[in-house]
């Protein structure tokens, strides 16, 4: 694997298998990355980590400066990304606590910077393919390392990107399931085409951490976060331990 970028959200705004070796602050055309990228090894592999949200877990979904991240990473050297979400599940194989790696997704979020190729006159228009928006090849590694360390992971799902802040409503989540998803998160558009667009290889090792809103009846969702987070996150990074030295 080539120079491994890992965003961090939700239940993971810090990496603590990575032994931090820089902190590094990238000047991006874009503005400001949501955080110091964090240089380090895990078992001596070199690892770049980013705190999605901000140092402080501060910034929602749709305020994330997400151009300035990847653009960051893809600058630091990085050209393989492991984004770390925490999702809401709809599909029944998608108990809290369990881990995916999604192999589709749909956008529903709007208003975000979601592009490059912004008509500003420094940029080029590219119409980049989108067919399978994350890396086969990365997916294969994170599923691979799974296997190898015995940790429970579905290789697949499709991922609704809804814009948050909120939860969804029953309704919405309803229409989710219709249209062919099995989880749902906040943050995974514009990142994945992002990537895209500066040919970073891009995958996501999703958690799910509640029943999204009326899947098992009216729970209480913060609640089950609570609950059900940290044994997820544990396995997210065991599987990060497992597929970085590859
Ligand atoms: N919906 C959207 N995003 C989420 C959820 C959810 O239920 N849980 C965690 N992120």
């Amino acid at each position: 694997m080539s120079a491994v970028g890992v965003i961090g959200g939700t239940g993971m705004n810090q990496w603590p298998g990575l032994e931090i070796e820089r902190r590094i602050v990238v000047d991006t055309p874009y503005g400001a990355a949501s955080a110091p990228l964090l240089e380090g090894r895990v078992y001596g592999t070199r690892a770049i980590f980013l705190a999605r949200h901000g140092e402080g877990h501060r910034i929602p979904p749709h305020c994330i400066n997400y151009r300035a991240n990847l653009w960051a990473l893809h600058h630091a050297g990085v050209r393989s990304v492991i984004a770390i979400a925490a999702v809401g599940a709809m599909a029944p194989w998608f108990a809290p606590g369990e881990i995916a790696v999604p192999s589709d997704l749909i956008d529903y979020s709007y208003g975000r910077e979601h592009t490059y190729s912004d008509g500003t006159p420094a940029s080029e228009l590219h119409h980049v393919e989108f067919t399978e928006p994350y890396a086969p090849a990365l997916r294969r590694v994170l599923i691979d390392a799974a296997g190898r360390g015995g940790t429970s992971l579905s290789g697949e799902g499709v991922l609704a990107v809804t814009q948050g802040p909120r939860l969804e409503s029953v309704a919405e989540i309803r229409r989710l399931v219709r249209d062919g998803c099995d989880m749902v998160g906040m943050t995974g558009m514009p990142e994945a085409a992002l990537a895209r667009e500066l040919g970073l290889d891009y995958a996501c090792l999703a958690v799910s951490v509640n029943w999204a809103a009326g899947v098992q009846g009216l729970g209480d969702i913060h609640a089950e976060i609570a609950q059900s987070i940290e044994s997820g996150m544990s396995k997210v990074r065991a599987v990060l331990g497992a597929a970085l030295p590859a």
